[in-house]
């Protein structure tokens, strides 16, 4: 098992990493309510899942937590897909809380992909002003991305994560066994952000998926999941999460600009997926949108163009796509889009850019028709 402590304002929690640890909740849990002086026994849990997640994964969590001594209740949210970030959920949610009812001294354990980390991290964060909050991440990109750094959110209508909170999970325990479920789209859309890591921040990251992608996903392809394929996720979602870790801990409230770099690709990946109605997957958005800002990159001067083609290539290596499909695209749709990234100040656009594989900068005041050319060149 490998093991990252994320210091926080809130407190130092372990981010573990390994195989077989949803039969350990319980006594994982049991050391950190150990640690805040609390009499295992007495506490309830709430485990928030969904369906699909459930039925997989829901019968060890309890059994461990109840082998633990905990008093379970739990709640399984209705749609299972990105439709659960939404108000009546959380109130739905909210409800059941207090029907249980659960205490000041109760913990919500978040078992599902970013989807049910999100919604329960917001619930729990609220719910008696923030009870304790435990994620068991079971998405590959849950477990590099979402469930680390206390980001809590559901959507408005027409605003995606636009409420929300920041709010540190106890620990987080990612067990990598529960990926093997995971559908092949999902593995490549994670590794998008896998990918964003090693660029951000991880050369050694990126260069270990540069020998390994091939024989990783054909084994991905014949569902080998053997103990060398687990080792290899294990160090790949290790490293990525301690990238993570470190920038949380430098901008835990993304105030000083740091953790900005974690959108890396992010500004044309959501106006890729807003032009699209939301129906491009998140991670293939985001691949075409780091080939964009590699090119601006290069374009500066500031990137290299072998390194540039080394991420592309890494990409599509992993079946990600490097440019759009759609010849609908329209240059003014996807600025106006950009216009509104939260990263937008008075018209002028924010973007990461990469310096070299594993540094990235963050780029100000670009114009509308910088970007308007590097769109263009599409
Ligand atoms: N809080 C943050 O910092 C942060 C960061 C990145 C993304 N996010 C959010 O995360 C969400 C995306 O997360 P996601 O990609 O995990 O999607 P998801 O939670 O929607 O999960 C994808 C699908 O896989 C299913 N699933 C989950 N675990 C499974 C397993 N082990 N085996 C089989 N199926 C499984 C889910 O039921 C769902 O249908 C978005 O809402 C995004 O906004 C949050
Ligand atoms: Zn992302």
């Amino acid at each position: 098992m490998k093991r990252i402590y994320l210091r926080s304002s809130q407190g130092c929690y372990p981010i573990l990493i390994g195989r077989n640890l949803l039969r350990c909740v319980g006594s994982l849990m049991r050391k950190v309510e150990g640690a805040h002086g609390r009499a295992p026994q007495r506490t309830k849990v709430f485990i928030v899942s969904n369906r699909t997640v459930a039925r997989y994964y829901l019968a060890p969590v309890q059994h461990s937590l109840e082998r633990s001594g905990f008093r379970i209740s739990r709640f399984l949210l209705p749609y299972g897909s990105e439709r659960d970030k939404s108000e009546g959920v959380l109130r739905g949610l909210w409800s059941e809380m207090a029907r249980v009812p659960l205490e000041r001294t109760s913990t919500v354990v978040a078992l599902g992909g970013g989807v049910v980390g999100d919604v329960s991290g917001l619930a729990a964060s609220t719910y008696m002003r923030g009870i304790s909050l435990v994620h068991v991440p079971t998405t590959l990109l849950a477990q590099v991305d979402s469930a680390i750094g206390g980001k809590t959110a559901i959507n408005l209508a027409f605003a995606k994560n636009i409420i929300g909170t920041f709010y540190q999970p106890k620990m987080v325990i990612s067990d990598v066994d529960t990926l093997k479920t995971m559908s092949l789209r999902e593995w490549r859309n994670s590794f998008a952000e896998v990918i964003k890591y090693g660029v951000i921040g991880d050369p050694k990251l990126f260069r270990l998926l540069e020998l390994r992608v091939e024989w990783f996903f054909s084994s991905l392809r014949k569902k080998a999941f053997g103990s060398r394929v687990l080792s290899f996720l294990e160090t790949v979602i290790w490293r990525c999460a301690r990238v993570k870790a470190t920038v949380v801990e430098g901008d835990e409230y993304e105030t000083k600009g740091m953790r900005m770099i974690l959108n890396y690709g992010h500004t044309f990946a959501h106006a890729l997926e807003a032009d699209s109605g939301y129906r491009l997957p998140h991670g293939e958005a985001v691949a075409m949108g780091m080939v964009l800002a590699a090119k601006m990159a290069c374009q500066n001067g500031s990137l290299t163009s072998s390194a540039g083609e080394r991420q592309r290539r890494l990409l599509e290596k992993m079946g990600l796509p490097v440019r759009p499909k759609s010849d609908r695209l329209s240059v003014s749709r996807l600025l106006a889009f950009m216009k509104r990234d939260k990263k937008a100040r008075g018209g002028k656009l924010t973007f990461i850019l990469p310096r070299s594989i594993g540094r990235v900068e963050v780029r100000r005041g670009i114009s509308r028709e910088r970007v308007r050319n590097i769109l263009r060149a599409l």
